[in-house]
C-alpha cells in the first residue's frame, strides 16, 4: 500500500499518528502504539538546555532502544543556537526526525518565551527553524509543532507555516485551538486548512480526534495528509487500529476480544515497569490503570483498587484479578447466550 504521506525520506504508513504528551508519551508507551497502529510516535518534549540533561528523567526521555523508526525528538526552548546544539546531539543519540515544540502552552515551558508563546516573535521563530535545519537538515527532516496562533485576534498560523516552509521545516503538526486557549473550548479546523493552502510540506490536523469518524471528518475539513491524536489515545492505544483501518480501507475493523485488551493492557503494564523500575513504574502504571480502568466497568472501584498497592508485583496482580474477571464475565454471557440458542 503507497505511503499517506513523507516526511523528508521517511514514508509514513498511514495518516494517524500519536501526539507527543509529556508524562505518557514514554517509550513503552511509543511502541505500544506503533504496535496498534500508530504511523509514528514522538517523543516527550526535551528541553533544550542540555545543562538538565543529566538528570534520569532526560536520559528516560532520550532512550529510544526498540522503538521502531523512524524515531521522532520533539525539542522545546527559545534560544536558536541552544536548539542547533541540543537537536546535532539528539540525532548522533538517534532521532531520525526531530520535531520543535512551539504548541505547548505550559507554564513550565512558558516562563521563559517557549513552547507556543514563541508564536509572538514571527522572526525569532524563523531564526529557531533556520538554525535547527542547518544543524541537522541535511541528516534528519525537521518537523514543527504549533497552534493556530498567539490568541483568537492574532492567528498567525499561516505567516508561521510559510515561514516554516521557506526555512525548510519537512512537515507541521498544527493542534485547532490558540495558546491562550490552552485546552478550553473546541479545537477548530478552518485555521488548519487555510495553513493546508498555504503551503506544500504535509500538515498533520490536531486537537480534539476522538474517534475513526471524527478523523475521517478533520481530515475532510482540512485536506491534511493526517491526523494525531492525543488525549483519546489515554487508555485506549487500540484507537490507532481503529482510525487508520477506516482511513486506509474505508472499514471499520471487528472490535478486540476483552482476552486482546487485557493482554495488551498487561503487557504494558510489564513494559512499564522494566522500563521505570519500581518506584517510578508503580506511580506511572497508576496513571495508566486509572485511564484503563474505564473498561472495567463492573467493577466500580476498579480505580482505587489499582491505587491503593504499594509494589508493582502487588499493582500487578490486582490489574491481573480485574481483568481476569472482566474476560470471564464476556465469557459467561456468551455460553449463557449460546445455551439459550440451544435451548
Ligand atoms: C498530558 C499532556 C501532555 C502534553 N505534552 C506535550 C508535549 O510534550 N509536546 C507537545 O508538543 N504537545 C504536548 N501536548 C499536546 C498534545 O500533543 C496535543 O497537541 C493536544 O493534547 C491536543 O490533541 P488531542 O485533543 O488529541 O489531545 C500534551 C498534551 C497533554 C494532554
Amino acid at each position: 500500500m503507497s505511503p499517506a504521506f513523507h516526511i523528508g525520506p521517511w514514508p509514513i504508513a498511514a495518516p494517524a499518528v500519536l501526539a507527543p504528551m509529556a508524562g505518557v508519551t514514554d517509550r513503552p508507551f511509543r511502541i505500544l502504539a506503533r504496535s496498534q497502529g500508530a504511523a509514528l510516535a514522538a517523543s516527550e518534549m526535551i528541553t533544550s538546555d542540555t545543562r538538565l540533561w543529566n538528570s534520569r528523567k532526560s536520559r528516560q526521555r532520550m532512550n529510544h532502544e526498540g522503538e521502531p523508526e523512524p524515531r521522532v525528538v520533539q525539542l522545546a526552548g527559545a534560544e536558536p543556537d541552544a536548539l542547533a546544539e541540543a537537536a546535532r546531539r539528539n540525532v548522533d543519540l538517534g532521532a531520525q526526525i526531530i520535531d520543535i515544540n512551539m504548541g505547548c502552552p505550559a507554564k513550565k515551558v512558558c516562563n521563559r518565551l517557549c513552547g507556543s508563546a514563541l508564536l509572538q516573535d514571527e522572526s525569532l521563530v524563523a531564526r529557531i527553524l533556520d538554525a535547527v535545519v542547518r544543524a541537522v537538515g541535511d541528516r534528519v527532516p525537521v518537523t514543527l509543532k504549533t497552534r493556530t496562533g498567539w490568541d483568537r485576534e492574532h492567528r498567525n498560523g499561516v505567516t508561521i507555516a510559510r515561514i516554516a516552509a521557506a526555512s525548510g521545516i519537512a512537515a507541521l503538526v498544527i493542534h485547532g485551538r490558540t495558546r491562550a486557549d490552552f485546552y478550553e473550548g473546541e479545537a477548530e479546523y478552518e485555521t488548519i486548512a487555510a495553513i493546508r493552502a498555504a503551503v506544500q510540506i504535509p500538515v498533520i490536523a490536531n486537537g480534539d480526534i476522538v474517534d475513526a469518524a471524527k478523523a475521517r471528518q478533520v481530515l475532510a475539513i482540512t485536506g491534511t495528509a493526517g491526523v494525531m491524536i492525543g488525549r483519546a489515545a489515554h487508555g485506549a492505544p487500540w484507537i490507532f487500529r481503529e482510525v487508520n483501518e477506516l482511513l486506509t480501507t474505508g472499514a471499520t475493523p471487528p472490535p478486540l476480544s476483552r482476552a486482546a485488551l487485557r493482554a495488551i493492557v498487561l503487557e504494558h503494564l510489564q513494559a512499564i515497569y522494566a522500563f521505570h523500575g519500581e518506584e517510578s513504574g508503580l506511580r506511572i502504571a497508576r496513571k495508566h490503570l486509572g485511564w484503563y480502568g474505564r473498561l472495567l466497568t463492573h467493577a466500580p472501584d476498579a480505580r482505587a483498587q489499582c491505587m491503593a498497592p504499594d509494589s508493582t508485583a502487588a499493582q500487578f496482580a490486582v490489574a491481573g484479578r480485574l481483568f481476569d474477571d472482566w474476560v470471564e464475565r464476556a465469557d459467561a454471557a456468551r455460553r449463557d447466550a449460546a445455551r439459550q440458542v440451544a435451548c
